[in-house]
């Protein structure tokens, strides 16, 4: 038997450390946080994406009364993205994420099942996504989802042969 030791490194900013650019970005996330609908939860989350075009498509999460009908913020946004820009890649997904009170002070980070969806993205277009996690105290970047999803599964474990 041998470890195997997976080593990843996220970048921890404070706000005025951010790019202008990303600065927005989280904004977008933000203020979308409104258009969430989460009657179940009260959980609002915002996710804003940037295109390599420069476009910006923000989605949130949607949930239903038979809970698992409901989607994820990035998942919207990604989606969403994908179906009106196909030829776009995306650059970079800021996610932001309030309660009834006010924004959380800690990130959240995308759930399993939109971290698959983040890689399925990155391997359709060949370009990895920077992933800005905000929270009040500080914002995370994480440089590509492997970093999140270690030891993914994607469509190259597949025999399509
Ligand atoms: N949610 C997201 O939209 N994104 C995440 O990264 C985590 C969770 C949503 C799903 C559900 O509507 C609510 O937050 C509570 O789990």
């Amino acid at each position: 038997m041998k470890p195997i030791t997976i080593t990843h490194v996220l970048n921890q900013y404070q706000w005025d450390e951010l790019a202008k650019e990303d600065q927005k970005l989280i904004e977008l996330a933000k203020e979308s946080t409104a258009n969430s609908y989460a009657p179940y939860s009260q959980f609002s989350v915002g996710a804003a994406l940037l295109l390599n075009d420069g476009t910006i498509v923000t989605g949130t999460n949607q949930e239903n009364a038979a809970y698992p009908s409901g989607l994820c913020a990035e998942r919207t946004a990604i989606f969403y993205a994908n179906s009106q820009y196909p030829n776009q890649p995306v650059k970079t997904l800021a996610i932001a994420a309030r309660t009834t009170k006010d924004f959380i002070a800690e990130h959240i980070a995308p759930c399993g099942a939109c971290r698959q969806v983040i890689l399925e993205t990155e391997r359709r277009y060949k370009q990895p996504i920077r992933i800005l996690l905000y929270g009040k105290d500080s914002v995370l970047e994480v440089q590509g989802i492997t970093d999140l999803l270690p030891l993914c599964f994607d469509g190259s474990s597949l025999d399509l042969g």
